[in-house]
């Protein structure tokens, strides 16, 4: 057994595994934006309400099915159906296969420029731009644009990501997730104690924290509720194979209580590390999606020689921060191929290594060579975006809120909650209501917005 182990050898590990994955580019890159875009405090109002309403729901639920059938999605759905239905919900397990695909996919490409700017930052060529924005836009312009250059980088994360793989659930998941999340909290930390010293930080913090309701349109709700799923890795059966790895004595709520609270407070660091900084230099906090590769550099730069050291910690830190998502990932798809094939574990995830890596030379390309290529009248990378946040994660997350809440027998709920009687379950009134009615209701509204009114 050993290496191939398929559970994780206790309740930490567990939770550090499953912090690793829902801690991502998700909180660190893309949280801090769109926290500032749509209203700072009222956004992050917001954003709570759905994390501990609606994602911790979907992780309870996930870790229920997962812990409960012992199974990826693939055969965790199935299991739990009655006779006639069973297709169906296989189905539904390919579709989270295929979503987590495209997700691996796309997140590649971001990886493969993290890579890149931590090569950058250690060879020092980002401490030569100076402090001209245009000439560090033109740097990341030219980073992206730059063919095969982005590709290569992407390809060593990726080799990263399988090596970890290839080591197994406990000496690989849980190993790499064990070493890498304590050392991305002191990266975090280091970089906030850093960011709040500097002069006028303190505008950076009213920033992120005040809330500015009249910025907070309802495209900024839809957003929260999307980056509240994405942050949490939920709706795609990630969490389900991470349930399937709990110990049997894992107190489900407690464990989904922590990582959402963990997740979550990583995400405001990250923006508590970012904002002051971005202030106190003087830059524009509304950078958008650039403002990691595009503003940071240049705070970097103004902070004179410690600004390298700064430099090389953050991107470390984004670097680790996606490390531990993309294994999730690839330990979902490398998981479902060992159960339905007669595939070694190396050979799923080689197989799966091999196609998302592909397809992510695709997208990365999308910015150079195949920029010409249209899908919808969209970039390829455009296209996946599109796909990835508007129509495959709110479906399988609705899917799950309704399976969980409709068609999963009441008593294998109750039994997996309660660690067959053991444990009080006093919420389960309350949870079983927002998995049967708020959150179906929630998650359609979502995607009828998205798929009718999302520009
Ligand atoms: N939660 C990750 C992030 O915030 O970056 C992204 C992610 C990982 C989404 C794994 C989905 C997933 F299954």
């Amino acid at each position: 057994m050993s290496t191939q182990q398929k559970s994780f050898s206790s309740n930490l590990g567990a939770i550090l595994a499953a912090v690793g994955s829902a801690v991502g580019l998700g909180n660190i890159w893309r949280f801090p934006y769109i926290t500032g875009k749509y209203g700072g405090g009222a956004f992050l109002l917001v954003y709570l309400c759905f994390v501990f309403l609606l994602g911790s729901v979907l992780m309870i639920s996930e870790l229920v099915i997962g812990r409960r059938t012992r199974r990826t999605p693939l055969g965790a759905y199935e299991s739990l159906t009655r006779k006639g239905h069973s297709v169906v919900w296989r189905m539904f397990g390919w579709l989270c296969v295929l979503t987590c695909f495209f997700i691996l996919s796309q997140y590649l490409v971001l990886s493969g420029w993290t890579t890149g700017y931590v090569w950058h930052s250690v060879s020092g060529a980002l401490a030569t731009l100076g402090t001209d924005s245009s000439i560090i836009s033109g740097f990341f312009q030219q980073f992206s644009t730059g063919g095969w250059n982005p590709v290569w980088f992407m390809v060593i994360f990726s080799a990263l990501v399988l090596v970890v793989i290839l080591g197994g659930v406990q000496k690989g998941v849980e190993l790499a997730s064990k070493v890498l999340m304590p050392i991305l909290v002191v990266l975090i930390l280091v970089l906030c104690v850093r960011s709040l010293t500097l002069p006028g930080a303190m505008r950076g913090v009213e920033y992120l924290f005040s809330p500015d309701f009249s910025k907070l349109t309802g495209e900024g709700i839809l957003a929260a509720l999307g980056q509240a799923l994405f942050s949490l890795s939920v709706g795609m059966g990630v969490m389900v194979v991470y349930g399937s790895y709990l110990p049997a004595n894992d107190n489900i709520f407690k464990t989904a209580m922590w990582i959402t609270a963990c997740d979550t407070l990583i995400a405001i660091l990250a923006g508590v590390a970012i904002f002051p900084a971005v202030f106190s230099c003087g830059f524009d906090p509304a950078g958008g999606p650039g403002l990691v590769f595009c503003v940071l550099p240049n705070v970097f730069n103004s902070m004179g020689t410690a600004g390298i050291v700064f430099s090389v910690v953050f991107f470390l830190l984004l670097l680790v921060a996606a490390l531990t998502s993309a294994i999730s990932l690839l330990e979902c798809l490398t998981a479902c191929t060992c159960e339905t094939s007669r595939l070694k574990r190396w050979q799923g995830a080689g197989l799966f290594f091999l196609l998302a890596t592909a397809l992510g030379a695709v997208f990365t390309l999308s910015f150079s060579h195949l920029s010409e290529v249209k899908m919808a009248g969209l970039s390829l990378f455009d296209f996946v975006d599109r796909i990835n946040s508007i129509y495959l994660p709110p479906i399988c997350a609705l899917c799950t809120v309704i399976f969980f809440g409709w068609v999963m027998p009441k008593e294998a709920m109750v039994d997996e909650l309660s660690n067959h009687g053991t444990l009080r379950i006093g919420y389960l009134k309350v949870l079983r209501f927002i998995a049967r009615f708020i959150a179906p209701l929630a998650l359609l509204v979502v995607l009828i917005w998205g798929i009718f009114f999302a520009q």
